[in-house]
C-alpha cells in the first residue's frame, strides 16, 4: 500500500483527481469505479474542474459505482444514482448509457447481483477503483464479517453504517440493505486508490493498515493487492506515520 498523506483534504483529494486524470489521459477508454459518500466529493469537483478547463475527457469512459441501497428509486435524493448524477456525471461529458449503478429494485436481486458481476467483466474490468472507507473499515457496502463475500451481493447493513448514514435521510427511513460490488469485484481493479479524511477514518486507516488482514477489517484485504493508493489527511493518517 502507498500511503499519500497531505495536511488537508482538499490536498489528497487534488492528488488523488490528478491520479484519476492520469489513467484517462494514458487510456481514454478507461473503465473506472467510482464510490459515493462525503470522501470522494472533493474528487469529483477536481474531476468537473479538468473537464470544463479543457484538461481531461471522459467521452469514452465506462463507469461502474460500488454500491446500491435497496427499495430506493433512482430518482430519489438518497440513492447513490442520483448522487452520482449531481455530484459528477451530469457536469462531465460521460456517456450516461455508460454509467452503470446496481439496481435496488430488481424484481430479482440476486440476478441483479450476478448480471453486474458479468457486466464488469464484460467491460473489461475495471482499470481504477475509487474508494472510501467506512469507520467500521468497510469497503463499498462489505461490512466487518467472519467471511468474505467475493461477488456483487445483497448486504444487511450494520447498526454503525446506519448510525453513520441516517443523517442523510429526511423523508424516508434509511433501507437497512444494500447490493455492492464484492471484496473480489474490487480487489479484481488493476487499481485502487482509496481516501480518507478527518479523525473518524484514523482508527480504520490504522487498523487497515497495520493490522491482521481479515474480512472483520475489510479494507485491510487490500494490503493484498499490488497497486493501492492511499490517500489521507492529516487527521485520517494521524496514527500512521
Ligand atoms: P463517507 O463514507 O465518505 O461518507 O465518510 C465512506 C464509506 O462509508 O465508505
Amino acid at each position: 500500500m502507498k500511503i499519500i498523506r497531505s495536511a488537508t483534504h482538499f490536498g489528497s483529494s487534488k492528488k488523488a483527481s490528478l491520479e484519476i486524470c492520469r489513467q484517462v489521459l494514458i487510456k481514454k477508454d478507461s473503465v473506472l469505479g467510482f464510490a459515493t459518500g462525503s470522501s470522494p466529493m472533493e474528487i469529483y469537483k477536481y474531476l468537473i474542474q479538468y473537464y470544463k478547463e479543457g484538461l481531461v475527457t471522459f467521452k469514452q469512459v465506462t463507469a461502474f459505482n460500488l454500491d446500491e441501497y435497496v427499495g430506493i428509486e433512482k430518482t430519489h435524493p438518497n440513492s447513490y444514482a442520483y448522487f452520482m448524477k449531481d455530484n459528477l456525471f451530469s457536469h462531465i461529458d460521460i456517456d450516461i448509457n455508460k454509467c452503470n449503478i446496481e439496481n435496488g429494485l430488481a424484481d430479482d436481486l440476486e440476478k441483479e447481483c450476478e448480471n453486474y458481476e458479468k457486466a464488469i467483466d464484460s467491460a473489461g474490468g475495471i482499470d481504477l477503483q475509487i474508494l472510501g472507507i467506512g469507520t467500521n473499515g468497510h469497503i463499498g457496502f462489505n461490512e466487518p464479517s467472519d467471511k468474505i463475500s467475493a461477488k456483487t451481493h445483497i448486504v444487511k447493513l450494520t447498526q454503525s453504517t446506519i448510525d453513520s448514514n441516517s443523517k442523510y435521510f429526511s423523508d424516508m427511513q434509511m433501507p437497512t440493505k444494500a447490493i455492492t460490488m464484492g471484496i473480489a469485484s474490487i480487489m479484481k481493479a488493476k487499481k485502487i486508490i482509496l481516501i480518507a479524511s478527518g479523525k473518524e477514518k484514523a482508527q480504520a486507516i490504522y487498523d487497515s493498515v497495520y493490522g491482521e488482514i481479515t474480512p472483520k477489517m475489510p479494507a485491510s484485504i487490500l494490503r493484498l493487492h499490488p497497486d493501492v493508493s492511499v490517500y489521507v489527511d492529516d487527521e485520517a493518517g494521524k496514527f500512521i506515520i
